[in-house]
């Protein structure tokens, strides 16, 4: 079945210019969740400003986590989402450690998949983009007392988006070796909302020097690369796939996941170790991964001022750069396409 929306505002929108950037749609979705199982009935309601307290945790305390996930239009015209019950999963994780209840995993999907219903007619056409979902969980009960709130709210929101990056298929990046972007047993391997603001600085020096995003080493060492702020990073050395472990500093990204796994299904020798940043200014290929920047090539590295540039228009070893992100998405989608509309 076809589910593209021929309206007008449809087929007007200019989906050429979409970036990552945020164009409301006309649904979100809210649940409000009591004690530690209380969940109210989930439902959709316009878009618009929501009612909280000022006292509510997220605000004074911190107390929130967010999620990232995409739908996409098929050729045939329908929708489907990537590995959403792997964000359910994370986002557990999350409120675990937060002392937030979290919604069970058919529970997110289910208004994961409401939401990008409700919202069809904003999934770009096939090759223009998605429909970016961020689902969010925060104590938006009231508190002054340090301690979780009394009550919470998952939401969920969406927006079509074009790249993430405006650079082009690769990005350059600038290494952080200042500021690092988290510390053993803090919270880099949940989505806490804390974990982004903190990074700005660090990201609009680089951004002000024209560079694409920054890679922030660990902070123990400070010899080692963890991830970019808003992706994982990988890289290609003597025909080995390297990436950083997820050992608690690392995000767990659900792309990083993918492609471990389709590179170990390609019989690729992947490696999960800590990264020696020398190894990144010395290999054959860099690439990202997350689910607003896909797969993403890296064409240089900066330290200081020394710029290291990586091949990225003729890979020596390549199955990952920019060429092949588009054949790695399909396969994305034919593995682990999970169907919401169409048939
Ligand atoms: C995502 O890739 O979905 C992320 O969460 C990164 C974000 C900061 C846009």
């Amino acid at each position: 079945m076809d589910t593209r929306n021929n309206d007008e505002a449809y087929v007007n929108f200019n989906w050429d210019k979409l970036g990552f950037g945020l164009t409301p749609t006309d649904y979100i979705y809210i649940m409000k969740i009591s004690g530690k199982d209380n969940f109210s009935e989930g439902s959709l309601s316009r878009y618009g400003n929501i009612e909280i307290s000022p006292s509510a945790a997220i605000f004074n305390y911190g107390q929130g986590l967010f999620e990232g996930m995409k739908a996409y239009r098929r050729p045939d015209g329908g929708i489907q989402l990537f590995r959403p019950e792997l964000n359910a999963l994370r986002m557990k994780n999350g409120a675990d450690r937060l002392c937030m209840p979290s919604p069970p995993v058919d529970v997110f999907v289910d208004a994961v998949k409401k939401i990008v219903l409700a919202n069809q007619r904003w999934v770009p056409p096939p090759g223009k983009g998605s429909l970016y979902i961020r689902p969010l969980l925060m104590g938006s009960g009231a508190v002054l007392g340090i301690g979780p709130a009394p009550e919470c709210t998952f939401l969920i929101f969406t927006s079509p988006i074009g790249n993430w990056y405006k650079c082009g298929p690769s990005m350059n990046l600038y290494v952080e070796n200042e500021v690092p972007r988290a510390t053993p047993g803090g919270t880099g391997a949940i989505k806490s909302i804390t974990n982004y603001s903190p990074v700005f600085e660090a990201v609009n020096k680089a951004k002000a020097k024209g560079f694409t995003d920054v890679l922030f080493l660990d902070a123990a060492t400070g010899k080692n690369v963890e991830e970019v702020s808003s992706c994982n990073v990988f890289i290609v050395k003597d025909n080995v796939i390297l990436t950083p472990p997820t050992n608690g500093t690392i995000l767990p990204g659900v792309t990083r996941k993918s492609i471990i796994e389709i590179a170990l299904h390609l019989k690729y020798k992947v490696e999960e170790r800590d990264v020696p940043l020398m190894d990144v200014l010395t290999a054959d290929e860099v690439f990202c991964t997350g689910t607003a920047v896909g797969v993403t090539a890296v064409a240089s590295v900066t330290l200081h001022d020394k710029r290291t540039v990586i091949m990225v228009s003729e890979p020596r070893v390549s199955i990952f750069g920019a060429p092949s992100a588009v054949i790695v998405e399909g396969f994305f989608l034919i593995r682990w396409g999970f169907l919401v509309a169409g048939d």
